[in-house]
């Protein structure tokens, strides 16, 4: 796609990144140059810059940086054309100008079948209020307010076999396009509405356009839901019903995934936003993908029919599989989230959120009410499945804490639950080779974390300012010791420095007799602080702070690479605990450095 590039040229040509940047946050002008509190990281004394004059900016906080087009990718959660094709449009730059002829007929016919589903959006939200039908009071009975149809777009498809089909075709559509977008039917060469005295509820893309429809009858009879079918603009497998209001509304990076349009409509109205739902189908590696990009832990709160039991333990499997953490809402006796909060409220949805269960816990608890552990045949299955289950887990802390849970309520020494899962396991021990070759590949894994370009960039910054002012030196060499420190170079300097706290300005010159590595140097070279003279103690505080979370950050991560290491050894338990313990000292001291 080289035409692409002509398009990013023009974008970067015709776009003032300050322009942009001052939609999402405060920007305050210094002389030439501007800055704002990061957007990326929490801070109160600003350290994010922008420059005009290099379209680019950066945080001398937390080391983001980059131009306009990863500004939107980082705010709009998009990829990198996405983010190309969302500034093109805003600044009217044709975005296919270059496009094959291929290309461009796909993209045209994207667009006429997403008008198609528009139109029809709109047509059935006037039925609604056109003349009177059930539909409109359906809705309110079931808890609607306006506002809320109003804003999921909801309507009604008459009672009648060509009311949408005339009205597209005196809009000058094919019918054959009609066709293919699924809202009308054909048999036996003679063509009729698809969806006749039905509730419609549009599905929309991420960016909010209108892709398909699902229509639900308005008493008991079947098919309960007919939907659209896939089409150039609907692909079901990598969409999320919800994903456009949703996106805007994602709190700590969690979602609460529910099976229907009602639930997850329900949930909106009573102001819990961060909503996604996967519409009875069972949920795709493409969903969890589209999740991943906008979150890291997903609440499952699926129906409590043995359906949504079977669709939650599948979810479980494939979320997990994309490293995305998974917990499960249990709202007892309520059939969905949609009953749920409409019964109880938002103040007790919201406590089932707090008591919401880690998905090992859920399958545990599954586990438990499957067998009866009065008989000791079927605890001792119990017992071997629910170990099974937690041996799953990565994270020891969390298998110390259900195998204390399933100590606890199947009433079993916790000493014997731990060692089926330290995996006294025959196999291994019995063959020390194999077991060599697994902690080899572990310790190769282990050895590769990478240290990305922006933890390291944080602590060339934090060298910077040593090297050029003797007052924040001091102060900085009061609160930093080498192992405060990631990277060897900035130890070495840090040691080199200690010795000639006497110099004034140390230039980057004398440095290379350290053995530095020349990029960390070319770095240090390109580092320009503004007013270094002036900075603000609150400042260089962030800046002393993020440096050492970000090594402590990477202390913790090593240990627990450790501890997948030590899984398979005997002398476990000694080495989990003691490492285990270091992690936890490192959290605390995390903790107080975020407070
Ligand atoms: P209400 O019964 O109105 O509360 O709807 P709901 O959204 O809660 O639906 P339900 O929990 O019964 O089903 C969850 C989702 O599965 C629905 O939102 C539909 O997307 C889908 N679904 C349910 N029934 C059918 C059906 O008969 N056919 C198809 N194709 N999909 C269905
Ligand atoms: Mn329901």
């Amino acid at each position: 796609m080289s035409d692409i590039k002509s398009i990013i040229d023009d974008i970067k040509n015709r776009v003032d990144i300050i322009d942009i940047i001052s939609e999402y946050i405060n920007v305050e002008q210094r002389g030439e140059s501007f800055k704002a509190l990061c957007p990326f990281h929490n801070e109160k004394t600003p350290s994010f810059h922008i420059s005009t004059q290099k379209q680019i900016y950066k945080c001398f906080g937390c080391g983001e940086g980059g131009d306009a087009i990863s500004f939107i990718m980082k705010m709009e959660n998009m990829e990198f054309l996405e983010a190309v094709k969302f500034l093109a449009n805003k600044y009217g730059i044709e975005f296919n100008s270059n496009m094959s002829e291929k290309n461009k007929k796909i993209l045209e016919k994207t667009k006429k079948y997403i008008d198609i589903n528009t139109e029809s959006a709109r047509f059935y939200f006037k039925n609604l209020f056109s003349i009177r039908n059930n539909a409109y009071e359906y809705l309110r009975k079931r808890g609607l307010d306006d506002k809320t149809i109003k804003k999921f777009g909801l309507g009604y498809s008459f009672d009648s076999f060509n009311s949408l089909k005339n009205f597209l075709i005196s809009k000058g559509y094919d019918i054959s396009e009609l066709i293919e977008c699924g809202l009308i039917s054909k048999k036996e060469e003679k063509t009729y509405d698809k969806f006749r005295n039905r509730i419609m509820f549009p599905i929309f893309d991420y960016r909010g356009n209108v892709i398909g429809f699902g229509g639900r009858v308005l008493d008991n009879s079947n098919p309960k839901y007919l939907n659209s079918p896939e089409s150039i603009v609907f692909n079901k497998s990598e969409n999320l019903y919800g994903i456009n209001f949703c996106k805007k509304e994602i709190k700590n990076k969690t979602v609460i995934l529910v099976e229907g349009y009602m639930d997850l409509i329900s949930l909106f109205q009573y102001g819990i936003k961060n909503v996604l739902a996967s519409l009875g189908t069972s949920l795709t590696k493409g969903q969890a993908q589209l999740i991943r990009r906008y979150a890291d832990t997903v609440i499952i709160s699926y129906d409590k029919d043995d359906a949504g039991i079977k669709a939650t333990l599948r979810a479980i499997d494939i979320l997990i599989n994309f490293g995305i953490n998974v917990r499960v809402l249990d709202l007892e006796s309520s059939k969905d989230p949609d009953e749920f909060i409409r019964k109880y409220g938002v103040l007790e949805f919201n406590k089932k959120i707090k008591e919401s269960s880690h998905y090992i816990k859920y399958k545990i608890d599954l586990l438990y009410k499957k067998y009866n552990i009065l008989n000791d045949d079927e605890k001792i299955k119990f017992l071997g499945e629910a170990i099974s289950l937690i041996k799953t887990l990565k994270n020891h802390i969390e298998i110390d804490f259900y195998s204390n849970y399933l100590s606890k309520i199947s009433k079993t020494n916790i000493e014997s639950i731990k060692m089926e899962i330290y995996n006294y396991n025959k196999n291994i021990q019995n063959n020390p080779n194999k077991n060599y070759k697994i902690n080899k590949t572990n310790k190769e894994k282990f050895e590769k974390i990478k240290i990305t370009k922006k933890i390291v960039f944080v602590e060339e910054n934090l060298i910077k300012i040593i090297l050029e002012n003797t007052n924040h030196r001091n102060l900085i060499l009061s609160q930093i010791q080498e192992k405060d420190l990631l990277l060897y170079e900035s130890k070495e300097i840090l040691k080199y420095i200690i010795k000639n706290k006497e110099l004034d300005k140390i230039t980057i010159d004398k440095l290379k007799s350290l053995n530095i590595h020349e990029e960390y140097i070319s770095d240090l070279e390109k580092i320009i602080i503004n007013d270094i003279d002036n900075l603000d103690t609150n400042y260089i505080r962030d800046v002393i702070n993020n440096t050492k979370k970000n090594t402590i950050n990477q202390k913790i991560n090593n240990y627990q690479k450790e501890l997948s290491i030590n899984e398979n050894k005997k002398e476990v338990h000694e080495k989990v605990m003691q490492i285990v313990t270091e992690i936890r000292n490192l959290k605390k001291e995390l903790e107080s450095l975020n407070k």
